[in-house]
């Protein structure tokens, strides 16, 4: 079931009780998109976007709403119901009758109604601005797998940008895996979310030397799902056992070692 409440900027954020899960910022659903997911790739030309986890299509509608000569939008939602409505929830109306046409008739918008590991696995083109908005890691950590962010990071332009809210250390080091460049996206001195290129020149405030480093630790062990599979207990339950076995020190050990060193 899906309840709705009001965002702290005012715009409607939905909630899904059998999750516990928010799919808005509480502080903003409207602000959220446009300062984690299309603030940060203003300066992409003739954008050819994926948008991993519609839902009512926040991102999406910003994206309509701010970026120019927009060539076309994938948009990837498992709940099919959630995302055909989309076009009713509150956004510029002028942005909705284009939701609303491009659900019924694809012009350059497309819908991909199932799981994105199914998606990111069938999709053989190169996109300049990806957007990964999925439930939290410890919620739905099968769009957070190291194998999922690597099929999403592969569809990918050499000069396209990835982003998402998340900067958990197992997603980092995840993308850090990839070899791409990692920053963060900072709004009012907070750190709000993650961009990475291949082109470090896209990227400004890029991840510390100490913050690449604190990936090698117990906190960052990525989660795995080898075939995209395994459903979400599996995939938690996996990772716990990894930890537990694993020689790598914890986040905190690595902390106090680097402190004794003084070098943060
Ligand atoms: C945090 S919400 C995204 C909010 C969305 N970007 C918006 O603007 O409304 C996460 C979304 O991921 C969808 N989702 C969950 N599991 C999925 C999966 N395996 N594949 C595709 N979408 C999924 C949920 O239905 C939900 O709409």
């Amino acid at each position: 079931m899906i309840r709705t409440f009001i965002t702290g900027d005012g715009s409607l954020g939905l909630y899904n009780v059998e999750l516990d899960e928010i799919y808005h910022s509480k502080f903003g659903a409207k602000t959220e998109a446009y300062e984690k997911f299309v603030e940060p790739v203003l300066n992409i030309k003739n954008p050819r976007i994926l948008d991993i986890c519609y839902g009512i299509g926040y991102n999406t509608k910003t994206a309509i709403e701010y970026l120019n000569n927009i060539d076309f939008i994938d948009c990837v939602e498992i709940d099919e119901a959630l995302a055909k409505n989309s076009y009713k929830y509150e956004y510029s109306d002028s942005v909705n009758i284009i939701i609303e046409k491009n659900l019924k008739n694809p012009d350059f918008i497309h819908f991909y109604f199932e799981d994105a590991r199914k998606t990111v696995k069938n999709l053989n083109k190169k996109y300049n601005i990806i957007f990964h908005d999925g439930f939290a890691p410890y919620k739905q950590p099968e769009l957070w797998s190291e194998d999922f962010i690597f099929a999403v990071i592969n569809l990918l332009d050499k000069e396209g940008i990835y982003v998402t809210y998340n900067h958990s250390k197992p997603v980092l080091n995840a993308l850090n895996k990839t070899g791409i460049t990692i920053g963060k996206t900072i709004k009012n001195d907070k750190y709000i979310g993650t961009i990475a290129s291949f082109n470090s020149d896209l990227i400004k405030n890029k991840l510390s030397d100490f913050e690449i480093e604190a990936l090698n630790t117990k906190s960052a062990i990525t989660y795995k799902d080898k075939d995209l599979s395994l459903n979400s207990l599996q995939i938690l339950n996996n990772r716990k056992k990894e930890i537990e076995k694993s020689p790598l020190i914890t986040l905190s050990a690595f902390i106090k070692k680097k402190k004794g060193n003084s070098v943060i």
